[in-house]
């Protein structure tokens, strides 16, 4: 191109707006696709990007369960609890849900059970165990003189409904633990019973599966006090495989013998 040609493109670039050199090198743009490497390019970096992006997940879910801790053990009461609870950033699990699920039933009887994660219609009521699964624990509980409205309480591990009932994620656990630890304490249960591998998993630990671990006693710390616990089968459970039944009668029938030595569940008095 001769000099002339080149000033005339030039003041053409720069009256059509083109007046800043983007890069040292130029780039002809009208010749053909780029070349193989240069389009491996992206993925390298997306590669080199992954750890860090890794990190800034895992920070962030970091984040989030440090508030959570933060918020729970600022709460002196269940009512307080609770409030934390709904004003808490729970991320996606919390937006995907129409309610936040506490509890239901009467801390003061001293009898508390945790279950796994609200369903579609406890996710619809607010409350937790007030499907099938909720109708057959309530039996259970009837049959061993509990009553929700009376003298037992009832919670799960997670507070809002995994999308489509599938099972929660270790960074959802992670993420309400703080609170259901909090919620134990303040409580302050006689006894707990586990309802299911994944409250037995997240609450005690226990990775072994439940048919083994279900009717063992085990202790739960709370501040200088061991509560006793006991993991049964979840009423879920019991619905799909009703043969199992016999196992967790032997498990109520455990929990009954275990409330008469400790006394409870306690008397609740109510003035209303
Ligand atoms: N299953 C649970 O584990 N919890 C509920 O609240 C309902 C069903």
């Amino acid at each position: 191109m001769l000099d002339k040609d080149a000033l005339g493109t030039l003041n053409w670039l720069v009256e059509a707006g083109a007046d800043e050199a983007i890069g040292e090198v130029p780039v002809n743009r009208l010749v053909a696709a780029p070349p193989p490497q240069a389009a491996a390019a992206p993925k390298a970096i997306a590669a080199e990007a992954a750890p860090m992006v890794a990190m800034a997940k895992s920070q962030a879910a970091g984040d989030t369960v440090t508030n959570a801790q933060t918020l729970a053990n600022a709460a002196t009461s269940l009512a307080e609890l609770k409030a934390a609870l709904e004003g808490f950033d729970g991320g996606a699990l919390k937006r995907s849900a129409t309610s936040t699920v506490f509890a239901d039933g009467t801390p003061e009887g001293r009898v508390m059970f945790i279950g796994e994660a609200p369903g579609r219609d406890e996710d619809r009521s607010g409350k937790p165990f007030v499907g099938r699964a909720g109708q057959l624990l309530d039996k259970m509980l009837a049959s061993i003189g509990l009553d929700r409205k009376a003298n037992a309480y009832i919670t799960n591990v997670i507070n809002w409904r995994p999308p489509d009932n599938r099972d929660p994620s270790p960074e959802e656990a992670a993420m309400c633990l703080p609170f259901l630890r909090r919620h134990i304490e303040l409580a302050n249960p006689g006894v707990i019973i586990l309802l299911g591998a994944v409250a037995a998993r997240h609450v005690m630990g226990i990775s072994e599966g439940i048919m083994k671990s279900r009717g063992r006693w085990m202790e739960y710390r709370v501040g200088a006090c061991m509560v006793p616990i006991m993991p049964t089968l979840h009423p879920a459970y019991l619905l799909r495989q009703p043969a199992h039944k016999k196992l967790a009668w032997r498990d109520l029938q455990a929990l009954a013998i275990r409330m008469e030595t400790l006394g409870l569940p306690e008397p609740v008095s109510r003035s209303n």
